[in-house]
């Protein structure tokens, strides 16, 4: 896992600056500036924010000093703020205002040390991870630049957050992003992601979607990601999409009996008997996939691009598949309901315009 490396690199760098504090100590050689920063920390910090930076201690403090080592805290604590924070101190939390009873380069360097020694690393790597996921999982619906994909902007109700609107990035905090990814939101598409994704990868998700599709200021993830532009994505998630073998003529057949499938209907139909086979993207990976044989049909491979229909997907959907653990719907589902499943396979999984961004 990408994280567990960096939480080496910094578990090697919290050893090694304790190293060298302590051979500081004793030959006075190393790193003098670290090691006077490390005393500096030990005599003014530590009370409040613990030998480790944690926040750890014995006093009960509200709001309680920030956890420097957690990855959340990090990606929300730029170097500047943090200098200024020190500086002016937070009004209102016992932080106080170190101004007058350090220098400027004091601060600096003890924000220096709390950085190196006790914050992860917001690297690229934990944002390609973000990404990696973003692309595979999320970009189906929210499309590759965030603002929805257009199938599901008109097709579902209430469609996609928009993540490039102001108004919903100022609706939306970290934790409410958080909660919605692993919960899921409750009589919508979006579907809940715990136990499909660990809780790093859901913050990852969240900080990829926050930092590099809503642009919210990092210093840290910034520089990490070579500013990454939103959009950058095309060709991760949708790729595998060979447009043009789509056979026109043979996707356009429309359902049979004059239906006309309904993408919210089928979207809830899909997620209470298909899911766990086929897989929220459709990618046939559910959480039931693992045991079976042949592995339920991946809707994004090309062979599906190429021949999934409508007309096709109703019968296929209707019959099941003779010898798998496909089942015949049509022995429990009304021909109306295969209909709008149909409709919403098609429009998210097969139609050029469900996951490809036209803007
Ligand atoms: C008396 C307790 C106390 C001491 C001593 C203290 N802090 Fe803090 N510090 C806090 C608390 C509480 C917060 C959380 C404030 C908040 O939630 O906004 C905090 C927050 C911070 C932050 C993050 C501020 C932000 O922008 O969110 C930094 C950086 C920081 N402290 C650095 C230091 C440094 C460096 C020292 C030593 C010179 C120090 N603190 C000493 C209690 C303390
Ligand atoms: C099947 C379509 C679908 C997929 C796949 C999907 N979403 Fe959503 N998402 C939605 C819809 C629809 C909404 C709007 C829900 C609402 O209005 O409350 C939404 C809303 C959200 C919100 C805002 C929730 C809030 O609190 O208002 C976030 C954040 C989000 N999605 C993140 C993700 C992430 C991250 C992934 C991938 C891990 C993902 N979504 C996958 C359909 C989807
Ligand atoms: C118990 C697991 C399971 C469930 C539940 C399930 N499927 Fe399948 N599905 C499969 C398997 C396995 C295959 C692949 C069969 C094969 O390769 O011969 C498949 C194949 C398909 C195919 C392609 C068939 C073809 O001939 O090309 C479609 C379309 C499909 N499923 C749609 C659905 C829909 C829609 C639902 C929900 C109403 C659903 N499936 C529920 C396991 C499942």
């Amino acid at each position: 896992m990408t994280l567990s490396k960096q939480w080496t690199g910094i578990m090697t760098c919290v050893g090694l600056c304790v190293a060298i504090s302590a051979s500081a100590a004793e030959t006075g050689v190393a790193d003098p500036a670290l090691n006077d920063m490390g005393v500096l920390y030990a005599e003014h910090c530590s009370s409040c924010h613990g030998a480790n930076g944690d926040g750890q201690t014995a006093l009960n403090l509200n709001p309680p000093a920030k956890d420097f080592s957690s990855f959340k805290v990090a990606a929300e604590l730029s170097r500047e703020r943090m200098v200024k924070s020190v500086l002016n101190g937070r009004p209102g939390t016992a932080m106080a205002a170190w101004r007058d009873r350090l220098t400027a380069a004091q601060i600096d360097g003890l924000v220096g040390y709390i950085r190196t020694s006790f914050m992860p690393a917001v690297t690229t790597e934990t944002v390609n991870e973000g990404r990696r996921v973003y692309a595979r999982h999320c970009s189906v619906c929210h499309g590759d630049t965030g603002k929805g994909a257009l199938w599901a902007r008109s097709g579902l109700d209430p469609a996609p957050a928009n993540f490039t609107v102001p108004r919903t990035v100022a609706a939306l905090n970290r934790e409410r992003m958080i909660a919605s990814v692993a919960y899921g939101r409750a009589q919508t598409a979006m579907p809940a992601w715990k136990g499909r994704l660990s809780d790093e990868q859901i913050e990852q998700t969240v900080d990829y979607i926050r930092y590099s599709i809503m642009r919210l200021p990092s210093d840290a993830l910034h520089q990490a990601a070579g500013h990454v532009p939103a959009g950058s994505l095309s060709g991760q998630a949708g790729h595998d999409h060979d447009h043009d073998a789509h056979g026109p003529d043979v996707l356009a057949a429309p359902l049979p009996h004059g239906l006309v499938g309904d993408v919210n209907m089928g979207v809830a139909l899909y997620q209470r008997n298909c899911v766990v086979c086929h897989g929220v993207t459709g990618d046939g990976n559910g959480p039931r996939a693992y045991f079976i044989f042949p592995k339920p049909r991946d809707f994004r491979a090309p062979e599906a691009q190429a021949k999934y229909s409508r007309a096709h997907l109703f019968e296929v959907i209707a019959k099941g598949t003779l010898g798998s653990e496909m089942p015949a719907w049509n022995k429990v589902l009304t021909d109306a309901e295969i209909g709008h499943l149909a409709e919403y396979v098609f429009k998210a999984y097969i139609e050029k315009d469900g996951v490809a961004e036209s803007d």
